[in-house]
């Protein structure tokens, strides 16, 4: 399974890559906001930061517009993901973007019929949003168990399922287990990952009884 962050935040991108476990990046407007700088400017610095796909997405919601904007994210780095809604006009874009070469996200995806077109579109990733399925009182895993059932009887297609609005450490383990290929994780859950209470405290064992040996590897 791969792991992107779910961040605009270059500085937290950074340390995060220099896990070696980052994939990728995605990014959204409201993300944007909140780092607070030029849009472009942090689109190109963080696909230096990460080879992987980096997901910029789109604001217009008409097709022409919208591909126009579309083409000008993916002259910003040969990582750039566009990432458009998934509307009529989002999938109509994807088709043009992908038969440019051009990798695509067909985002705010919150039913599997929608996940059947993004794919029919050639999308390179469609972003089903599960946390915001469980805010609303629905099952966003089972969303992503819907499709991958879905995807998996047409071995031709080719899009990804992109687990998005991670809220909690177990929305990852249970993408994982339902074999979804990516999931898009914030900062902080993504570091939770990493945590284990019997991993600290086993740690601190291991090291007082060795303090006490007198001995030095080096
Ligand atoms: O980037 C899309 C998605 O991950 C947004 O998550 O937390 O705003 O529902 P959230």
């Amino acid at each position: 399974m791969k792991f992107f962050v779910d961040t605009a935040d270059v500085a937290e991108i950074k340390d995060l890559a220099a896990s070696g476990l980052l994939d990728g990046v995605t990014t959204n407007p409201s993300l944007i906001m909140k780092a607070g700088r030029p849009m472009l400017d942090v689109i190109k610095e963080i696909c230096a930061v990460v080879p992987g796909p980096v997901s910029a997405e789109v604001t217009a919601v008409e097709h022409k517009k919208m591909l126009e904007e579309g083409r000008k994210l993916a002259k910003l780095a040969r990582n750039v993901t566009v990432k458009v809604p998934l509307t009529p006009d989002g999938l109509k874009t994807c088709k043009v973007l992908t038969s440019e070469g051009t990798m695509v996200n067909v985002t705010l995806c919150f039913s599997a019929a929608q996940a059947l077109l993004a794919a029919k579109a050639g999308a390179s990733f469609v972003s089903p949003f599960v946390g915001r399925l469980d805010d609303i009182g629905q099952d966003g895993m089972y969303l992503i168990d819907e499709i991958m059932t879905i995807y998996r009887q047409y071995p031709h297609f080719k899009t990804e399922v992109l687990v998005a609005s991670v809220r909690h450490t177990q929305h990852v383990v249970q993408a994982a287990k339902l074999g979804a290929h990516v999931a898009t994780v914030p900062p902080n859950i993504l570091r939770q990952l990493f945590k284990h209470v019997l991993t600290d405290n086993g740690l601190k064992a291991f090291l007082d009884d060795w303090a006490k040996t007198g001995q030095s590897i080096l």
